[in-house]
This record gives C-alpha cells, sequence and structure tokens, in this order.
C-alpha cells in the first residue's frame, strides 16, 4: 500500500517461554514467529522496519532482504521499541506489527489500514472479541469510542471483565505518533514505556481513535509461553491441512497429521494418517505416503508411494519410486524413477538410478548404483574404513546377490554380478561374476557319526 511502513516489534525478551531462544524465533509448523509477520507484512508495506533486541543474530538473519533492522538496546517496553524505528520509518500511515501474534491476515491488516486513511485518524487499533481476555490488555470506550488501554496487571476487576483486548496492531499517523511517544511515561506495574498508552494520549489530544474489530478473534492470539503457542499451532496446523484440501489433496485423518507451513502437496495425494511433512518439502501429484512416515527437507515427483513407516530426509524421489515399509532415507539420496527401495533399507548420500531394486534389509551409504540393478537382501556398503568414506559404484544392470559386503571404494561394473554371501574387497569388471566367500564343504554321513561319538562319550544319558 502507498506510503506504508511496517513497524515489527521483536526485541522482547519473551521471558514467559523460558528458554535461551529469543520467543520470535521458535518455530509453529515449521517457520519462525517473526516468518509470518515478515510475510504477511511484506504483502502489505513499501518499507519494513523490524525492531530487534540485543545479541538477536538469529532475529536479524531472518530479516532477509529489504527489511530495514534496528536495535532496542534497553527493553524498556513496546512505545520505547517503537521509538527506536523512528529514523527508519516513512512519513504517513506506521502499521505497528506485533512479532509474536502469526495469525494476523494480509486482509485484516488491509482493511484496517483502508479505514485509519478513510477516518483520517491518529490511530486505529485492531481488537478482538474474545471468550478468555486473560493476559491482554482491555478496550476502554467512552460512548462507543474508544478512549485508551489498560493492561491486565494494570486494570481494575471491572475492566479486567471487558472482553475486547488489544491485538497490538495499530494504524498510525506518524507524526502523531512521534509527538506522543515522546510524551510516554513508564508509570505502570512494570515501568515500561507501554505503545498502548498512546492510544490514551492521543485520544486526550483530541485525535481520533478508530478500531476495527477481528472478523476472527484467533488473528488476536499472542504467543507469550509455549501453552500459547501449541495452541495456536494447533490452529494453523488445521488451516494448512485446510488448504492442501482445498487444492486437491486427500487427508484421511486431519487430527493425525502434521504439515509444516513450508510444505507444498500437488493434487490426488494421499495422506494417511500419522504422516509428517516438515521443512522445506515439496510433493508431486498423485503420491501416496502411509502412516508413519516422516517426511523432511525432501523434493518428490509425482505418483511417489511411500508404504507405512519411511522416514525420509533431504532426499530426492523421482516420479513413480516407491519407498518402504520401513525404510531410512538419510540425507542426501537421490532415487530415480520407479526404484523400490523397501523393507529396513536404509541410505545415505546414495544415488540409485532407474527402475533399480533394493528390496529387503541393506545399507547403502555413499553409493552411486546405475539404472535397473538389483540389491540383494542384506547387502551391505562398506562405506567407513574407522577413518574416511569411502564411494561404492555400481553400474548399470548389475545383480548383487543376497548378503554381499561391499568393501568401498569399490567399482562394480555394468550388468556385473556378485555372488550372494560375498565379500567383495576388489573391482568387479563389466559383465564378470565375483564371488568372495569360502567355498561350502560337504560331510556325508557327519550327523549319524556325531550322534555315534556322543553316544560313546555319555553311556549314562
Ligand atoms: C502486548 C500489549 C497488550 C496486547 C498484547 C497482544 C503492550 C504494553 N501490551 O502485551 O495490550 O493485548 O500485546 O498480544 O504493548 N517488544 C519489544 N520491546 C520491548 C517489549 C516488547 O520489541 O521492550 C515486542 C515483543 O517482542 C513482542 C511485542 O513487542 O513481539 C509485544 O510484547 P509482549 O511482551 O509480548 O507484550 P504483551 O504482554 O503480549
Ligand atoms: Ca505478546
Amino acid at each position: 500500500m502507498d506510503g506504508l511502513t511496517i513497524v515489527i516489534l521483536a526485541a522482547g525478551e519473551g521471558k514467559r517461554m523460558r528458554s535461551r531462544q529469543p520467543k520470535v524465533l521458535h518455530r509453529l509448523c515449521g517457520r519462525p514467529l517473526i516468518g509470518y509477520a515478515l510475510r504477511t507484512a511484506r504483502v502489505l508495506a513499501d518499507r519494513i522496519v523490524l525492531v530487534v533486541g540485543p545479541d538477536a543474530d538469529g532475529v536479524r538473519a531472518a530479516a532477509g532482504e529489504g527489511v530495514r533492522v534496528v536495535e532496542q538496546r534497553e527493553r524498556l517496553g513496546t512505545g520505547h521499541a517503537v521509538l527506536q524505528a523512528r529514523e527508519a520509518c516513512g512519513a504517513g500511515t506506521i502499521l505497528v506489527l506485533p512479532g509474536d501474534s502469526p495469525l494476523l491476515s494480509s486482509e485484516t491488516l488491509t482493511a484496517l489500514v483502508a479505514q485509519h486513511r478513510a477516518a483520517g485518524a491518529a490511530a486505529t487499533v485492531l481488537t478482538a472479541v474474545v471468550d478468555r481476555p486473560q493476559g491482554y490488555g482491555r478496550i476502554l470506550r467512552q460512548g462507543g469510542r474508544v478512549t485508551r488501554i489498560v493492561e491486565e496487571r494494570d486494570a481494575t476487576d471491572d475492566q479486567k471483565k471487558i472482553t475486547e483486548i488489544n491485538t497490538s496492531v495499530y494504524g498510525f499517523d506518524a507524526r502523531r505518533l512521534w509527538k506522543a511517544l515522546g510524551e510516554l511515561r513508564p508509570d505502570n506495574d512494570q515501568g515500561e514505556y507501554y505503545l498502548t498508552d498512546v492510544i490514551g494520549l492521543l485520544a486526550r489530544a483530541g485525535g481520533r481513535i478508530e478500531a476495527l474489530a477481528a472478523p476472527d478473534p484467533a488473528e488476536a492470539l499472542g504467543i507469550n509461553d509455549r501453552k500459547q503457542l501449541a495452541a495456536v499451532a494447533a490452529i494453523q496446523r488445521r488451516r494448512i491441512l485446510d488448504g492442501l484440501m482445498e487444492a486437491g489433496v486427500t487427508v484421511l485423518d486431519p487430527a493425525s497429521t502434521y504439515v509444516e507451513d513450508t510444505v507444498t502437496i500437488g493434487p490426488d495425494t494421499t495422506l494417511y494418517p500419522n504422516v509428517v511433512l516438515e521443512g522445506a518439502t515439496t510433493i508431486g501429484s498423485e503420491c501416496v505416503i502411509a502412516s508413519g512416515c516422516q517426511v523432511s527437507a525432501s523434493r518428490f515427483g509425482d505418483r511417489v508411494t511411500l508404504k507405512p513407516y519411511c522416514v525420509v530426509s533431504e532426499a530426492v524421489v523421482e516420479d513413480d519410486a516407491t519407498l518402504g515399509p520401513f525404510c531410512h532415507l538419510r540425507p542426501g539420496c537421490h532415487i530415480g524413477q520407479k526404484a523400490k527401495i523397501g523393507n529396513f533399507v536404509e541410505a545415505k548420500k546414495a544415488r540409485i538410478g532407474r527402475g533399480s531394486k533394493a528390496n529387503h534389509l541393506a545399507y547403502l551409504g555413499d553409493a552411486t548404483v546405475g539404472e535397473d540393478v538389483n540389491i540383494g537382501a542384506g547387502t551391505i556398503t562398506c562405506n567407513y574404513d574407522g577413518r574416511a568414506k569411502h564411494e561404492t559404484r555400481i553400474g548399470d544392470g548389475a545383480f548383487v546377490g543376497t548378503n554381499a559386503t561391499l568393501v568401498a571404494p569399490l567399482v562394480i561394473g555394468e550388468g556385473a554380478y556378485v555372488g550372494g554371501g560375498s565379500t567383495i574387497t576388489k573391482d568387479v569388471p563389466p559383465g564378470a561374476l565375483a564371488v568372495g566367500r569360502a567355498p561350502q564343504v560337504v560331510k556325508e554321513g557327519w550327523a549319524a557319526r556325531r550322534a555315534r561319538a556322543t553316544t560313546r562319550e555319555e553311556p549314562g544319558d
């Protein structure tokens, strides 16, 4: 919106979180709290100013391109925090957002700014009428007009009964805001410079105070402690799933499905109960993700099937591949089209070519496997010699028999065969058969001889 500066307050310590991490870096459905405020602000603002506390490198890093970051060296309250942004702000309208209210929508904020400007108001407060106002500032009105905001800890018993609360979102006329901030006094229970007091000051100076009630009171929910974090996450989680369902994803049991805000899923994909999809994960269309799967920071093509209980991190899985049940892809795997990674197979930094199969009980680490390769049950790439990791390369069409021990560094050529139970320590040329195991010994009649020997030794029994 034209000439709009958004100031995001993120300098608070977040004492109530009881955390070493700044509150606004705590994650809600995979995104730090501050990420939500920034995302909403980016939709609306010409200019974004982020107020951070001292030692807040993590918060600064989250700010990203084009955001002006100012530091509030001493945490003297929300009013003091806004004052730190003064030099970085434009003239005109200033919209203040709390950094800890992730459910605020850009539609509501747009409506607030529009109302503020249309009325020529000194300030416009976003309020919400809630069932449980505890912990929030209460909106005081006279003759219908907002006259001031009182914080819960400074409120009388009667004021505490008011259910219209301050969301900490305000539109301000810049000039009048800076003047009022200069007049703030820390005469409250916490001895802080409260931004809320600016409303009373502006009203007393004859300024027009507008209010807009959030259409959905959930938007007002601020996060001060971990119980609130969980409560807001539950709402956000449901919103994410609703959005996916609207876009054509089948979610069999929304109550038990956890999909982070950073995940995208194509239409006609089905999520079974107890699925967790997190981080920057992209899933194509017509995939099936069965129960108990946990996928993070991975990219799946179309028609990928995950049978139950797969754990997949930082992997690329191409179209029509099948994983599981019970497979573990550790970071750096690339599974080609139509490949199959089956039960109890663990892979790490493994590239598995199109149509190749490792169907049972294998470990593939630091491996490059070509196309249409068969990896027999129980095959292990021995990639670690106690000091360093080594690579195994297996050519197209090779057949690795059951229970092979492949000691890396190792190259198995195209179309080569490895006999079951072999320990392979030397490269296998293309098309060759390698067998590396003790020759079998057969002793005819041995069992009967043993039985006779036992009888002689223990005649009493
Ligand atoms: C604040 C409002 C309260 C409102 C509630 C809505 C004040 C005094 N109270 O209370 O009326 O109902 O939000 O959620 O404003 N911050 C700073 N510097 C500071 C202190 C805070 O940048 O010195 C930031 C925090 O990081 C946070 C925001 O300001 O993002 C609000 O601070 P917080 O302490 O959470 O205020 P509340 O007690 O929730
Ligand atoms: Ca808060």
